[in-house]
């Protein structure tokens, strides 16, 4: 009997999703193995909600955003059912099994590889490949929809130059990340930023509106200013310290909840409130001061050539494990090539950026205020 492989694609969206399936199902077909997908994430082999990839499917899907599956953000033992929260890990135990898969491949972010190690330990041939515009998934060079999305935010941050020189403002652009702040900091340089506010560096507002009103004394009449979504401001430094040392050192599953909860409720208070902060610069400026939130549009649109690049690399070499039958890994991207590593050095862990990150010290280095 030919093989079949199961696939599905969980969490958010990003650009290059479609080439990536398409370059598994395209090597795999090579070798006669069939592709089967899940639709909505884990949701599709929970419920067994299937599509059929024969090669028809690959046509004309490579430039395609979004993906082909849909996603959803539903965990294999929290899924919705009407209004309870049910464990179904079994259930797609069951569904792997009644369609004799030979593997699972799961393409996400962090929460996927977090279920995507659950099921492993639950006995199932896991593989998994980095999908996420956040770009924080550890051990992984970069992640599929990471460039698109660099560059969606890079031209919306080009397109505000002239504007802001106009009418001599100073433009505040939230820019997606999470606790992350890859996409802020990439774009904010190649997008010619004067401040970038990211997670890894809480910022003294002071020390904002002085950058500003330097260039207002250097004749530059307007300031373009990157703010990440999980941004905060230095007086929550302690508590948001507190938070996360906590929930990566947990000793009961109590403990864990309660960091978890802590986090979310630190956000709402202190993340993402450009609006006011942009108030708060107006006032402590004098200069009228704009938002422009992103938002979805970075997930969107279609997928740079580089993460076409990227998928179509890790896709192949999903597909090459698959014939070697290697698993419990990830596919990860280190320079030119792909490496598989273990599921247990990725789930669960955040790959922030850096201090000492070479971006970091360039941003430094010209002049881009951190707003510290
Ligand atoms: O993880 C990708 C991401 O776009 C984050 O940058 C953002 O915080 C989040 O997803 C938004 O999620 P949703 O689309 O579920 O609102």
């Amino acid at each position: 009997m030919p093989k079949c492989v199961g696939i599905l694609t969980s969490g958010g969206d990003s650009p290059g999703l479609n080439a990536a399936i398409r370059a598994i199902g395209r090597t795999l077909n090579q070798e006669g193995i069939s592709l089967l997908g899940f639709r909505d994430g884990y949701e599709g082999i929970a419920f067994d909600r299937t599509m059929r990839l024969t090669a028809n499917a690959f046509s004309g899907i490579l430039t395609v955003g979004g993906t082909i599956l849909r996603t959803s953000r539903n965990k294999p033992n929290k899924m919705p059912v009407g209004k309870n929260i049910i464990d179904m890990t079994d259930a797609i135990v069951e569904n792997y099994n009644k369609h004799q898969l030979e593997c699972l491949v799961c393409i996400g972010g962090g929460g996927t590889h977090k279920s995507a190690l659950r099921l492993k330990k639950k006995g199932l041939n896991i593989i998994t490949l980095p999908k996420t515009i956040d770009n924080d998934l550890a051990v992984t060079d970069t992640t599929i929809g990471f460039d698109t999305a660099t560059g969606t935010a890079t031209s919306a941050i080009d397109s505000l130059h002239s504007t802001a020189s106009s009418h001599k403002r100073i433009m505040l652009v939230e820019v997606m990340g999470h606790r992350a702040g890859w996409l802020t900091l990439a774009s904010g340089i190649a997008g010619g930023a004067d401040v970038a506010l990211l997670p890894e560096i809480p910022y003294d507002l002071n020390k904002v509106a002085d950058a500003i009103k330097k260039r207002t004394r250097q004749g530059k009449v307007f300031s373009i200013v990157p703010v990440a979504e999980g941004a905060y401001p230095i007086e929550a430094a302690k508590l948001f310290n507190a938070a996360i040392e906590r929930k990566e050192n947990f000793k009961s599953k109590k403990e864990k909840n309660e960091s978890k909860e802590e986090l979310n409720r630190l956000s709402s208070k202190y993340c993402g409130h450009t609006i006011e902060l942009a108030q708060s610069l107006e006032d402590m400026t004098g200069l009228e001061t704009r938002v422009t939130i992103l938002g979805h549009l970075q997930r969107g649109g279609t997928p740079s050539s580089a993460d076409r690049l990227l998928a179509t690399m890790l896709g192949a070499a999903c597909a090459e494990c698959i014939l070697k039958e290697k698993y419990g890994v990830m596919i990860a991207a280190k320079g030119q090539h792909t490496i598989p590593v273990p599921l247990e050095d990725v789930a669960g862990i955040r790959k922030t950026v850096p201090l000492d990150h070479p971006w970091l010290l360039n941003a430094r280095k010209m002049g881009i205020s951190l707003g510290d």
